[in-house]
């Protein structure tokens, strides 16, 4: 399969100097999973920030099947969901409904089109009963899948999901981990960032590590797992010798 994004010697320097990412070059094939680690501040949602167009490359490229971002952010906006950290913040919508049909409303699709979309992605993430609720009554768990659906119902191919498992307990875990196995077997790409591996380390494709906003390694979760901890990343505990890394939904 074909690559799906290429990044280029991607620069983001902020508005204050601080450099948020500092030479990140990336390829990333259609159907991949790939993990993105790194303690806090190494750059990871400021290098995902700039896959739909909301930072724009103080320095290099990015191009999402051969049409860069910035020459067409609506495209881009449409082709990667995103599901960020802080579900409140993605809120739009007074309904579960209205929140989820935000996204194809700004497609312009007809009407019955976005009730279709709607009801799937409700229906796929278990929040139909919640449908006509207040977004904010929803529990944490339920406001990241909600976050979830919301990209669903946009069709996009590539879901990026940034601390997907942070705040959420054992069972809310183990929800949204399995949301998002289903939704790279069904083809998706997927990139997914954690400061701890464990809970996903045995369904990746491929392991990246950031350190100072640079990869610092790239390559099979089995061998880059070994140098974590130099880079500030918890190794998961059965990576050490001789243990097979289970799932967390065994
Ligand atoms: N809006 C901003 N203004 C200035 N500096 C920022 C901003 N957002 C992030 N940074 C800085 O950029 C670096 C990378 O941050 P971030 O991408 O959030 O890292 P991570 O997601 O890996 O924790 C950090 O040094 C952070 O303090
Ligand atoms: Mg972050």
């Amino acid at each position: 399969m074909g690559n799906i994004l290429e990044i280029k010697n991607l620069k983001h320097h902020f508005a204050d100097g601080t450099p948020g990412i500092d030479g990140i070059n990336m390829t990333v094939r259609e159907g991949e999973f790939v993990l993105i680690a790194g303690q806090n501040g190494s750059g990871k949602t400021t290098l995902l920030r700039h896959l739909n167009g909301l930072l724009v490359p103080t320095v290099g490229s990015v191009t999402l099947a051969g049409i860069s971002v910035s020459e067409n952010p609506a495209r881009a906006r449409q082709m990667v969901g995103m599901v960020f950290q802080d579900a409140d913040s993605q809120i739009v919508g007074e309904t579960v409904r209205d929140d989820v049909a935000f996204g194809p409303e700004n497609l312009c699709l007809d009407r019955a089109e976005i009730q279709k979309r709607v009801s799937e992605a409700l229906e796929a993430v278990r929040l139909t009963e919640f449908a006509d609720q207040s977004p904010h009554l929803l529990s944490g768990g339920q406001k990241r899948r909600l976050a979830i659906a919301g990209i669903l119902a946009m069709k996009s191919e590539v879901l990026v999901f940034d601390e997907p498992f942070s705040n959420l307990d054992y069972p809310g875990v183990r929800q949204i981990l399995r949301q998002i196995l289903s939704l790279h077997q069904a083809g998706h790409t997927i990139l997914l960032t954690t400061h701890d591996l464990e809970k996903v380390f045995a369904h990746a494709d491929r392991l990246i590590i950031m350190k100072d906003g640079k990869i610092a390694r790239d390559g099979s979760p089995n061998e880059v797992v070994r140098d974590a901890e130099m880079f500030g990343v918890r190794q998961p505990c059965a990576s050490r010798p001789g243990i097979e890394i289970g799932s967390w939904l065994n």
